[in-house]
């Protein structure tokens, strides 16, 4: 039997029957009892913006699967260059499409010679490497004239591995401008993960071999980061894609939303949280201002999930094998405080705040080296998977342009007052 509910127009006694299709009701429907009434959801917590068959979240159990397939299992056997084609393609790859798809992706890691020379360089010599990022991206789409042709499937395809390819050298070339050191071109004899360390960290060797543990667990934390359904870059990827701008437009909005601290800014303001926590003994004191209302548990909390993140226990048994080459990171002893008090905490407990995949993830990325300014841009080269696996589910929907409504709570009219009268 279909599940529907029925809902009763008090003020006409009209009522109508909706019906409940994967656990939501059309606003196409409700808007035939209520026209002109619309659904105040400020922050679209309890709106479904489309359909997708990316990626599951249940918040309430823990649970995360990329086209079906649990995240545990993907970070366990899987890789970032893989995990991008099931997220795009909507299967795994066989052998021979893995090899195709790396061949494809590996062969566009350069970038043109005036993204760097003409655009990057201009930036200030003190610029923030995600506002370096943000920018670079949606200048690609002033290099790649077809990118417009967003309906033709070659053309689409070809934007959808320049992004893929062009991240990581785009990342890179952000991060050493903004440290002075000259640019490393990508070395396309190694794997992806490999080749963005060979661009971040290579001096003078002729090539640059990275540790593959840590390689790897840069790997997983790739994985971990593709995708995660509609969050907020996610969404302004989607929002912009709806009037269908370039897929290098609609990639700087999503970085640009990733950019904020309540999204892929956290990891980095958690290390600022825990550097002015300081020692163990001040914990106790911050968890409770932060409880007084005094900012927020960086780290902590998130919209959907109501339990332990999974991929933020994924990445805790990840920093154990970083810590093993590289020693280990100061701050994790108070992280590990902070979190053991605030999971004892009712204030935490009775709002479901659990550690989130930022919390630990940070902790990583110093260990590995990374300045905390790049840690929002290492969060953007995965992600940028996601966003174009939902940008071509988007225009494979044919949806229509996002376009809200607003409740209007302005002034009534009134007759302009010439500005010697006011
Ligand atoms: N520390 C202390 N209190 C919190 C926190 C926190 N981190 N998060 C939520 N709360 C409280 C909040 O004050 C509110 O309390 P009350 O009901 O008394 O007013 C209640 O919990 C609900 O908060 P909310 O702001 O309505 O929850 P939200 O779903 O809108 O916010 C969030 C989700 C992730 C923005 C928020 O939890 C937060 O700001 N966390 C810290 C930043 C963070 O770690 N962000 C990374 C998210 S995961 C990666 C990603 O998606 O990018």
């Amino acid at each position: 039997m279909t599940e529907s509910i029925t809902i009763v127009d008090n003020r006409t006694g009209n009522q109508l029957e909706i019906p409940i299709r994967h656990g939501g009701v059309a606003a196409s429907e409700w808007q035939k009892l209520l026209p002109g009434i619309w659904i105040f959801d400020p922050g679209l917590t309890a709106t479904a913006a489309c359909e997708s068959s990316v990626s599951f979240v249940d918040g309430e159990q823990g649970i995360l699967r990329y086209r079906g397939y649990p995240i545990e299992e993907l970070a366990e056997r899987s890789n970032y260059l893989e995990v991008a084609y099931l997220l795009l393609h909507g299967e795994l790859p066989t052998a021979a499409q893995f090899s195709e798809w790396r061949h494809d992706v590996t062969y566009h890691t350069y970038i043109h010679e005036n993204v760097r020379k003409r655009f990057l360089e201009g930036f200030h010599y003190d610029a923030h490497p995600m506002g370096m990022l943000v920018s670079a991206v949606a200048a690609l789409s002033t290099f790649y004239l077809d990118a417009k042709e967003i309906f033709d499937p070659e053309a689409r395809q070809r934007q959808v591995i320049r992004l893929i390819a062009k991240m990581p050298t785009l990342a890179a070339a952000a991060h050493r401008f903004s440290v002075g050191m000259p640019f490393v071109y990508p070395d396309n004899s190694l794997e992806f993960c490999s080749n963005f360390l060979s661009m971040m960290w290579k001096v003078a060797e002729p090539r640059f071999d990275a540790n593959p543990t840590l390689a790897r667990a840069l790997d997983i934390l790739f994985i971990l980061h593709a995708d995660h359904e509609q969050n907020c870059s996610t969404t302004a990827m989607r929002v912009v894609g709806s009037s269908h701008a370039d897929p290098y437009s609609c990639c700087a909005a999503a970085c640009a939303a990733l950019y904020g601290p309540r999204h892929g800014g956290a990891n980095e303001a958690v290390i600022r949280m825990l550097q002015e926590i300081e020692s163990m003994d001040n914990v106790p004191a911050f968890v409770e201002s932060v409880k007084a209302g005094h900012g927020r548990l960086q780290g902590f909390g998130h919209r959907i999930y109501k339990s332990y993140d999974p991929r933020a226990k994924i990445i805790k048994r990840t920093a154990d094998e970083v810590f093993a080459i590289t020693g280990k990171n100061p701050l994790l002893d108070i992280a590990l405080k902070l979190e053991e008090i605030a999971l004892a905490d009712e204030y935490f407990t009775s709002r479901r705040l659990y550690p989130n995949v930022d919390f630990y993830s940070g902790l990583i990325y110093q260990a590995m080296g990374f300045p905390l300014e790049m840690f929002p841009v290492l969060f953007a080269i995965p992600r940028t998977a996601g966003w174009l696996a939902h940008w071509q589910e988007l225009l494979d929907q044919d949806s229509k342009i996002v376009r809200p409504r607003q409740l209007f709570v302005g002034s009534e009219p009134r007759p302009y007052v010439p500005i010697g009268d006011r």
